[in-house]
């Protein structure tokens, strides 16, 4: 399949020629396919936001190039520009960009930057705010008597809004009770299925990655030393502990009998696959005796 995005031999380095030089990093190279929900892990500090941060055109890279449907995004003002469209950034903690007076106008801002018509705004308003799950009453209010969990959506429907082929979210859940993860996540999914989107997500928990992306990219000190399902990902327990990365619980159970002797599948990650590896485990020593 043809990559929606290319990222090759991506190079950053913040404050070059200062004494705070700092390369976030370092010749990356890596695709992105049409469909797919990607999930990005790393610790603190390796580079992911940076890097996402490039897929829009929002940095510019030192070396190496980003390119969108096989064009590079920096070859013309025209393009660079169109690429803020297709590829929508929601940033960590995004409640704090709200400044409209209403809901209404924060997640019009988008779409009336990309100069659509009033009506296709307002059907975009009223389509994204429905994603989200809240109610079309709020979008007359103001952001700021919203609770969190409610301006964090309304920050995601004014990406939404856009309908970016590439939905891209770093942290969309960080902060939030269990709950509203749980809503967040579906409604992120359900946009990715609804639209065919792209979708990227970048997140700490294990958990959480594990139930949702079909690939995954572990970020360390800027370079990427593991991807690939996340069935082929979590299969390298040691790795992802020596740099710094839990596994999910059941991985951790799963490599712990192993390594104890148990004869048993080395790729279960969640609870429903724990369930059928030790059904299976059971009927085949039944079967054996
Ligand atoms: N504006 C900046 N100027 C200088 N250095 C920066 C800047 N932004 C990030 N860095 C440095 O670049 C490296 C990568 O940072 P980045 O924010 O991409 O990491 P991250 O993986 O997103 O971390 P986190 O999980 O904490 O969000 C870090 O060492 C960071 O200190
Ligand atoms: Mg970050």
């Amino acid at each position: 399949m043809e990559a929606i995005i290319k990222v090759e031999q991506l190079t950053h380095t913040y404050s070059i020629n200062t004494p705070f030089e700092r390369k976030a990093l370092d010749a990356v190279d890596f695709d992105i396919y049409p469909g797919e929900l990607l999930g990005i892990i790393g610790q603190t500090g390796s580079g992911k936001s940076t890097l996402i941060s490039h897929l829009n055109g929002l940095l510019k890279p030192t070396s190496g190039r980003i390119l969108f449907e096989g064009q590079d995004i920096w070859s013309s003002p025209a393009l660079t520009r169109s690429i803020r469209f297709q590829v929508g950034l929601v940033f960590q903690f995004p409640e704090y960009q709200l400044f409209e007076e209403t809901v209404y106008k924060d997640i019009a801002f988008g779409p009336r930057n990309m100069r659509l018509s009033p009506e296709e705004v307002d059907r975009r308003v009223r389509r994204a705010i429905e994603f989200v799950g809240l109610s079309p009453s709020v979008l007359e209010r103001s952001p700021f008597e919203l609770s969190g969990g409610q301006k964090r959506r309304v920050a995601i429907a004014g990406v939404i809004a856009m309908e970016p082929k590439v939905l891209i979210l770093d942290e969309p859940t960080a902060g939030l009770d269990p709950a509203s993860v749980e809503s967040i996540l579906s409604n992120i999914l359900d946009y990715h299925r609804a639209n065919e989107a792209t979708v990227i997500i970048v997140s700490h928990s294990m958990e959480e990655i594990a139930r949702t992306a079909d690939r995954l990219m572990v970020f360390s000190g800027g370079t990427i030393p593991l991807s690939g399902t996340p069935q082929e990902v979590f299969a390298h327990s040691q790795l992802l502990e020596d740099l710094g990365l839990g596994v999910p619980q059941m991985a951790r159970v799963f490599s712990r009998m192993r390594a104890m002797g148990v004869e048993i599948e080395p790729s279960v990650y969640t609870i429903p696959q724990a369930k059928e590896a030790f059904l299976r485990a059971y009927r085949q020593r039944k079967g054996g005796q």
